[in-house]
């Protein structure tokens, strides 16, 4: 079993699909053991971000994830990490495949509905910036 980091970004929290988002990965093997709503902060948003500082589309991306509240969480499954960047599909909407969210649900490349962790190293870190130990269902 592994765990992961998921946000349900602004796009689509405004767009009230956060029950449709979080039942795919339902569908697909993937359990929510922690979950939050937040509106994250400036600071919140580049700390979590960091990594991307550099890039040209970092201000655009920090504005577009403090403009409302997003939903956090964490998925357990088998082979949570991979499993989960499959279900969301590619970052740019118009590669992702037939079936996964982002071709269902993003707007473009950057307003792409969701964020999951790109290894399980990654994904403890991201974990540990929202959620402590006790929030985490340990069935
Ligand atoms: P995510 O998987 O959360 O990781 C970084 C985010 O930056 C990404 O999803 C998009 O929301 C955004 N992003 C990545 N590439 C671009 C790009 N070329 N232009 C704008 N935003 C991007």
């Amino acid at each position: 079993m592994e765990r992961t980091l998921s946000i349900i970004k602004p796009d689509a929290v405004e767009r009230n699909f956060v029950g449709k988002i979080i039942g795919k990965f339902e569908e697909n093997g993937l359990r929510p053991v922690a979950i939050r709503m937040v509106h994250l902060s400036q600071s919140d948003a580049e700390g979590f971000y960091a990594v991307h500082k550099e890039r040209p589309f970092f201000g655009s991306l920090v504005s577009f994830m403090t403009r409302s509240p997003v939903v956090v969480m964490v998925l357990e499954g088998e082979d949570a990490v991979k499993r989960n960047r499959e279900v969301m599909g590619a970052t740019n909407p118009e590669e992702a495949a037939d079936g996964t969210i982002r071709k269902e649900f993003a707007k473009n490349i950057e307003e792409n509905s969701v964020h999951g962790s790109d290894s399980l190293e990654n994904a403890a870190i991201e974990i540990a910036y929202f959620f402590s130990a006790t929030e985490v269902y340990n069935r």
